[in-house]
């Protein structure tokens, strides 16, 4: 079968994620059955779900069909572009049974791409492989206004970074793997990671808040950015923010990315004689639509726009590898101490 638009696309997992964003945030392209619907390049073909009742429920939302099993699905819709949207422990087979199918040219995952990172790198080798694209939808790496901040990050346009601060909820394996991604995109590969507390929140028994001090090494010859990240409660509220100050300016990304301030140095207004801060200029973002953006970057992958998904399994195992280390140091954090004979 020849990979030419529109691209028949499915979906697997018809939750929150799958196909479900849109009932909660009406006019926002962010599930993945929306994004298939939305995009010019694709047709949504098919879906599945565990659950009977869900797939037909976004079968019939989405006006598509819904399969008994990701082998019907695959053997009959015949998906060219599979998305994974099934909870994380399912990501690993079932992509690799959908990168292994014939008709399947690319896939786009949910994060963190598999439970653990052994399975990450192993479809990630699949991928190359076989020459099929695997996007994993770290958002913001879809996002033209996060675009612009990690371009004006490398030109230096805040000069050399003294301090980056950030602070999100729901776990280091889950949001905080979205802040590792964003923390490697703009600053560079790890030089050093220490975890400095471990919060067991009520809400991820199984994935802690994890506080921690990371060294980058951007920044060529000079001590690479050094960022301070903080996992906090989401039963109080959520949060995913980043706070990041340079010697020349600011940038402030807040409200899970859906804002983006910057400021520049220049003559201080109120303290003649000294420089600051200047006023708040902001950057566009269309975080919204962000499945939309994962969809559409995928399909220009496709017809050869591009060479690699923008978010793909390359930066997801970076992530996900790191996100592993500090949780192995938090377990060590949190040993009880041996009993003194
Ligand atoms: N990129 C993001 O910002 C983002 C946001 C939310 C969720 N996620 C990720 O998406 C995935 C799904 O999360 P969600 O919030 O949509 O969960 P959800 O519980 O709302 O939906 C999961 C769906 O998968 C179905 N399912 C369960 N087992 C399955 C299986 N073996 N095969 C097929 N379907 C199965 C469930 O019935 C359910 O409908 C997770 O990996 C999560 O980390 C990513």
């Amino acid at each position: 079968m020849t990979a030419t638009p529109p691209y028949r696309a499915a979906v697997i997992g018809c939750g929150y994620i799958g196909s479900r964003v849109e009932e909660l945030a009406p006019g926002n392209v962010a599930s993945h059955a929306g994004a298939y619907k939305a995009a010019t390049g694709t047709e949504l073909v098919g879906v599945f779900d565990a659950d009977a009742e869900r797939a037909q429920a976004a079968a019939a939302h989405w006006g598509t069909t819904a399969f008994p099993s990701l082998e019907a699905l695959l053997g009959e819709a015949k998906p060219q572009i599979v998305s994974i949207c099934s909870p994380t422990e399912f990501h690993a087979a079932q992509a690799e049974a959908c990168l292994k199918d014939e008709a399947v040219v690319a896939v786009l995952a949910e994060k963190p791409l598999a439970v653990s990172i052994t399975e990450a790198k192993s479809l990630a080798a699949l991928a190359r492989s076989l020459a099929k694209p695997l996007a994993v939808n770290y958002s913001r790496r879809f996002d033209p206004g996060h675009q612009q901040v990690a371009r004006e990050i490398r030109d230096g346009k805040l000069g050399r970074i003294q301090h980056v601060s950030g602070w999100y909820t729901k776990g280091i394996r889950h949001n905080g793997s979205h802040m590792l991604d964003l923390l490697s995109w703009f600053f560079g590969g790890v030089a050093s990671a220490e975890v400095t507390a471990v919060h067991h929140w009520n809400d991820q028994s199984d994935d802690p808040g994890i506080d921690a001090d990371i060294e980058y090494s951007s920044q060529g010859d000079e001590t690479g950015a050094r960022a301070r990240i903080f996992g906090c409660d989401a039963a109080a509220h959520n949060i995913f923010e980043l706070f990041i100050l340079g010697e020349a300016g600011r940038m402030r990304l807040s409200e899970g990315g859906h804002r983006i301030e910057r400021q520049l140095v220049g003559d201080d207004r109120h303290n003649p004689g000294y420089r600051a801060l200047g006023p708040v200029e902001i950057i566009q973002t269309v975080m919204k639509d962000s499945a939309l953006n994962a969809v559409e970057d995928l399909v220009a992958v496709l017809a050869g726009q591009r060479d690699a998904p923008a978010s793909n399994a390359k930066n997801a195992c970076i992530a996900l590898e790191l996100a592993d280390r500090l949780a192995s140091q938090a377990i060590d954090l949190t040993r009880p101490a041996k009993a003194v004979p």
